[in-house]
């Protein structure tokens, strides 16, 4: 396992200018290695700018769409059309404006009322997709993900049964602090990534970027710290707010 890279920044704008050139870079290799490049976007507020970012001219046109492929972390439970959907700010900041095909977009289908139905169908989704056989993983080119002041990724909340699971490319999770459902991709499949970018900035988050960086293993409090891909690496790119605390950055 390589060591995490933590890169810090003054302000957003060039988090998010450093964010689209690492995406636009990932994309060209892979395309240029295997044909096609193979992301999973997060929803919070920091990839919303690098989506927006990616979605102007300059950016844009750096990238073959058509060899894309957009995956999701994690999902509300709610319909595409729901103002917290994830899928809906992507579609918004960035879907609409680059000419990616349909099918190339993987949402998690989370209008269904079952949530473990949905869970179930985004894992055969991927297993098709991936071409996966039993007890195997997706090898995704770029996970992105943030991070909540409660230590939180993807919708791997603390305390829940997600965090430790082993065998599901998909699970639902009941998240009792937030009173509902969330979707989310599981530990072993974030860490089979071939690189894992977290944005985390504010200074909220300063306390728990320290302790899911720099203090004692708990997994249980901190579900971020079970981010370790087993090939490939870590960047965080944070800002100075959220950075203020670490010793190593
Ligand atoms: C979500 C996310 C989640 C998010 C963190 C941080 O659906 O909410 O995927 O894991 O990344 O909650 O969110 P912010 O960047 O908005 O603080």
């Amino acid at each position: 396992q390589m060591k995490p890279e933590i890169q810090v920044f003054a302000k957003l704008e060039a988090l998010t200018h450093a964010a689209a050139t690492e995406f636009v870079q990932k994309a060209q290799q892979a395309i240029q290695a295997r044909g096609r490049f193979t992301v999973v976007l997060s929803g919070g507020s920091t990839p919303k700018s690098l989506y927006a970012l990616l979605a102007t001219q300059l950016w844009r046109d750096q990238i073959s769409w058509n060899q894309v492929h957009l995956f999701w972390g994690d999902e509300r439970h709610v319909p595409p059309n729901d103002s917290s959907s994830n899928f809906r700010m992507a579609q918004e900041q960035l879907l609409f404006q680059v000419p990616i095909p349909q099918e190339n977009v993987h949402r998690i289908k989370a209008e269904n009322s079952d949530a473990q139905a949905v869970a179930a169908e985004y894992e055969r989704d991927l297993k098709q997709f991936f071409q996966l056989g039993e007890h195997e993983f997706p090898r995704f080119d770029l996970v992105l993900l943030g991070m909540g002041a409660n230590g939180h990724t993807a919708s791997l909340f603390p305390g829940t049964a997600a965090v430790h699971e082993q065998t599901r490319l998909v699970v639902a999770p009941w998240v009792e602090e937030l009173n509902s459902d969330r979707i989310t991709l599981t530990p072993p499949v974030i860490n089979n990534a071939n690189t894992i970018i977290f944005f985390v900035t504010g200074v909220e988050k300063a306390a728990t970027l320290k302790a899911v960086l720099e203090g004692q293993h708990q997994l249980d409090r901190l579900p971020a710290q079970i981010i370790h891909p087993a090939q490939g690496n870590v960047i965080w790119m944070v800002d100075q707010m959220a950075a203020r605390l670490l010793s190593t950055a």
